[in-house]
């Protein structure tokens, strides 16, 4: 199975002129004979879904923010390039490519929706991602592109949350990767805090509980897009709905840019077409399992685990979803024989656990317990009855939960024990020798077929800090004043 080039070429666009040279640029020219509703049009036509996790029809989320712009607002069009799903290192990649057709995209989007501002959301890790888009920046500022818009890149923190959108609205507003409640096409950027005060005030607290969100009609909601969302966007306005479906499925249509890392020959990004069998998808990107033998594929953390005789299923939302898992952001991590599951679901229970922000106790409190209870069942110094309790936790861990963080704990963690039962059984009767939890981390870069994780996972701590000691605190109590020493809400406040 041979890779394809639509998003990722197969040798990076040095610079603008390079772009429009590649036939880049088409899709702003395409723009100008098009108004918002003909461009949502072939959008749906296209089929585009997001390619940030959740799938969702890019042409009906542009829909309901046109649909929802309050007159004379201003408004924002926000790229989410905070990529922090493990095993996800596809958007760094695009970045690294091409970040032209990113741009691209995003100022169409801003068009289209009628936003007057573009805020790309990165890591202030990431650095020469940022390097590259501050370049292809000031390149499209001299040749027009940006007229009538303003740019921010924001620098955000590594924590994963980061990523979901209103978290990453919080971010862009100078406050912490809190999620807000609300849905952020209900919702802008620049919020005014109400009793948690304006950002860097001394009655911040940080907490997105604490800022009173305008209403609906009041202010423009902010439309917040994955980066290889964009770039698509780019080429089928470039090229047409019906070019945009010579490849693909019904439902998928397109192509998909897929990170494979794990046990495998070589850790790697690449584009396939989409409902290619994940089997050849893993081979072409990754080359044979180290042990000749697949075990299972996590697909981030945010999907269930995929295992050796589901492997023919095709790259797909609906191939995906039809084995009971998920496309998420097509991030692949590769399990062969030598791993051990008990040890794996550990990882990813401990990852979620640290990284919730402690907004929703459950998702704080039983999610921790879970990755303890895991933990000692891993080590073979657990009993049966943990996998119990961890089975009752994992039935309340996402209650009340107001992002999907704590249904990952659910979906992931759920899955590992539900596929694996005998060898988890195994460690927890201590019929077999002990493991210390797999690291799950962040990908901080592939270099040379080499994926680096994030080691410095290992040594965080529930509160986000690294120290020696965990302070008993979560984030939310950690970093908001107003709630140091007091019981976290039992339910969300707005
Ligand atoms: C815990 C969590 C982390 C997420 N991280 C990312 C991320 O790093 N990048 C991203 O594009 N979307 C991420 N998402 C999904 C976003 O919330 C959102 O669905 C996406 O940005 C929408 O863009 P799309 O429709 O173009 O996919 C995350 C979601 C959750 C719940
Ligand atoms: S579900 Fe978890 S991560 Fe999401 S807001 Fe609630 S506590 Fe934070």
């Amino acid at each position: 199975m041979a890779l394809v080039h639509r998003i990722l070429y197969p040798e990076p666009i040095e610079s603008l002129e390079g772009y429009l040279k590649a036939r880049g640029g088409r899709g702003l020219d395409a723009l100008a004979d098009l108004g918002p509703s003909d461009v949502i049009a072939i959008l749906d036509d296209a089929g585009l879904r997001g390619r940030g996790g959740a799938g969702f029809p890019t042409g009906r989320k542009w829909r309901t923010i046109l649909d929802a712009r309050a007159p004379h607002a201003s408004s924002s069009v926000v790229v989410n390039g905070a990529e922090g799903e493990p095993g996800t290192f596809k958007d760094r990649t695009i970045f690294r490519n091409d970040p032209y057709q990113v741009i691209e995209g995003a100022v169409i989007a801003a068009h289209v929706v009628g936003a007057d501002e573009i805020v790309f959301g990165l890591k202030a890790a990431f650095g020469p991602e940022l390097a590259r888009l501050r370049a292809a920046i000031g390149e499209v500022t001299e040749a027009g592109w940006l007229d009538g818009l303003t740019v921010r890149v924001v620098e955000g923190p590594d924590e994963y949350l980061y990523g979901e959108e209103t978290a990453l609205l919080e971010v862009a507003d100078g406050r912490y990767p809190f999620p807000r409640i609300a849905p952020p096409f209900r919702r802008g950027l620049h919020e005014e805090a109400a009793d948690g005060g304006t950002p860097g005030d001394e009655r911040e607290t940080g907490l997105s509980a604490d800022i009173e969100m305008v209403g609906a009609g009041e202010a423009t909601p902010a439309l917040v897009e994955n980066v290889e969302t964009l770039a698509n966007v780019a080429h089928i306005l470039a090229r047409g709905a019906s070019w945009y479906r010579t490849e693909g499925t019904d439902e998928s249509p397109g192509t998909i840019v897929c990170t494979v890392t794990g046990a495998v020959e070589r850790a790697g990004v690449g584009e396939v077409i989409m409902g290619t069998p994940l089997r050849e998808v893993l081979e072409a990107i990754g080359g044979p399992p180290d042990s000749g033998r697949y075990k299972a594929v996590l697909v981030g953390v945010s999907n269930t685990v995929i295992t050796e005789d589901q492997l023919d299923a095709p790259v797909s939302y609906e191939g995906l979803a039809a084995i009971g898992s998920g496309l998420g952001s097509a991030g692949f991590i590769v399990y062969d024989d030598a791993a051990d599951m008990a040890g794996l679901a550990a990882g990813v229970a401990w990852f979620l656990a640290t990284e919730s922000c402690g907004q929703c106790r459950p998702c704080k409190v039983d999610g921790l317990r879970i990755a303890e209870l895991l933990e000692g069942v891993a080590a073979s110094q657990g009993e049966v009855r943990d996998l119990d309790e961890v089975r009752v936790r994992l039935g309340t861990v996402a209650d009340g939960a107001r992002c999907f963080l704590a249904t990952q704990q659910q979906i992931a963690v759920g899955s590992l024990l539900d596929r694996f039962p005998d060898e988890l059984t195994a460690h927890a009767e201590k019929r077999v020798a002990g493991v210390a939890p797999t690291l799950v981390a962040e990908l901080r870069d592939i270099s040379e077929a080499v994926a680096v994780w994030d080691e410095r996972h290992r040594d965080k701590q529930p509160d986000w800090s690294y120290d020696a000691v965990w302070s008993g605190k979560a984030p939310v109590e950690r970093f908001a004043q107003h709630y140091v020493g007091q019981e976290l809400p039992e339910e969300p406040t707005d």
